[in-house]
């Protein structure tokens, strides 16, 4: 098979991460739940792997990192754990419906009021649109670090100058960098990064995190058992212990640890170069092929490696079936949960098919699917 389906997960992980969970599945007890040693192995490996996301993010307290089970959680516990009854909230087009779906639903309850910054045809977004959109009751900004359908990485720079101007808080989409395009949330100015570890951070499915910067509160979507204070009624509101309520996935931490590890040791840019490179290739391989469209790449800065295309009005599930069934050429097709960014693109009734690369893919790999597309399109 070849996999360029690593937007979605990344398949191949450093081996190191298949050992580490195998070896906390002996080893490790529950973290925080005891003095034994088993116990104290889980806290130790849980505290180290903060440790390196704090590294790999520019955290200063790795405490201010909290594990949960993927973006999706941390999105969730980001949005309905700082909004407020009244406030308005800046998103945009490009965002997955992780970001979307929590406003929606904070939007249709009544909370609070949504403004969605509008995407071009290339998948940009207007900042100075995003500008104009802040209104005196604007209480935070919502947005991807990268999209997960044009792979187009947003000026945070920028919108973080903006929050900062307007007292609001920025809240970022990181399922798409974290990993494989570097983030300093401290030059970043950013307030709540959100990340999952089954992607660029090459861990388990299962993983992920918050980071919350301190000084904010972010009332918790689920409070229980914490292995401290257990007779308050009250969750304990200390980072990390307020936003991590339950048994840990500390299994999937462990391997968490060895592909950010892997990550730390091999360095972010290396990553973002060579996953570039193999997009780069790919682009270089396909443009001339007649009737194709690939979308996102209209000279909006920076990308990370993701190349969306259609061949004709080809429908895009047929297209990933064709290349899955005669090349074994693993790809994404349809609407990656990413609706409005669709309507944007045009893309809403035929989906598109997404090509997303992974430091492990090879040169013959993608000379593989620029000799199949040529193929398939002939035909
Ligand atoms: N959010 C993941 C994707 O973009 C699953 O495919």
């Amino acid at each position: 098979m070849i996999y360029f389906d690593n937007a979605a997960t990344t398949l191949q992980k450093p081996p190191e991460v298949e050992q580490a969970v195998i070896e906390a599945m002996h080893s490790l007890g529950n973290s925080g739940r005891g003095a034994h040693a088993a116990t104290l192995s889980a806290a130790r490996k849980i505290y180290q792997t903060r440790e390196l996301l704090a590294r790999l993010f520019h955290v200063t307290d790795p405490q201010q990192i909290a594990f949960t089970s993927n973006s999706t959680e941390s999105l969730n516990t980001a949005i309905m754990g700082v909004c407020s009854q009244g406030d308005h909230v800046i998103t945009t087009a490009c965002e997955h419906n992780s970001v979307l779906r929590p406003l929606y639903r904070l939007e249709e309850e009544g909370t609070i009021a949504l403004t969605i910054i509008p995407a071009d045809r290339y998948g940009g977004i207007d900042y100075e649109e995003m500008e104009k959109s802040c209104r005196p009751e604007t209480r935070a900004v919502v947005i991807t670090h990268a999209s997960n359908l044009t792979g187009v990485v947003t000026d945070i720079r920028r919108v973080s100058r903006f929050a900062r101007e307007h007292g609001l808080l920025l809240i970022v989409d990181a399922s798409q960098t974290a990993g494989s395009y570097p983030i300093d949330v401290e030059e970043l100015g950013i307030d709540i990064l959100c990340f999952t570890g089954h992607k660029g951070l090459m861990g388990p499915q299962g993983t992920g995190g918050i980071y919350v910067r301190k000084g904010i509160d972010v009332r918790p979507l689920k409070v229980g058992g914490s292995g401290v204070h257990s007779f308050d009624h009250e969750h304990p509101t200390v980072m990390p212990t307020a936003l991590e309520a339950g048994t840990l996935n500390g299994h999937g931490i462990a391997g968490l640890d060895a592909g950010v590890r892997f990550i730390l040791d091999t360095g972010v840019e290396k990553i973002h170069e060579r996953e570039m490179k193999l997009a780069q290739q790919f682009v270089d391989g396909i443009m001339d092929i007649p009737r194709i469209h690939i979308y996102g790449h209209g000279g909006h800065g920076e990308n990370v490696a993701i190349v969306t295309l259609n061949l004709g009005d080809c429908d895009s599930a047929l297209l990933a079936d064709e290349l899955w069934e005669r090349y074994e050429i693993a790809v994404r097709a349809g609407a990656h949960c990413a609706p409005l960014m669709h309507e944007a693109l045009g893309t809403e009734k035929q989906g598109a098919v997404r090509f997303s690369f992974s430091y492990y893919n090879t040169e013959k790999e993608v000379e593989t699917a620029i000799w199949a597309l040529h193929e398939l399109a002939e035909e």
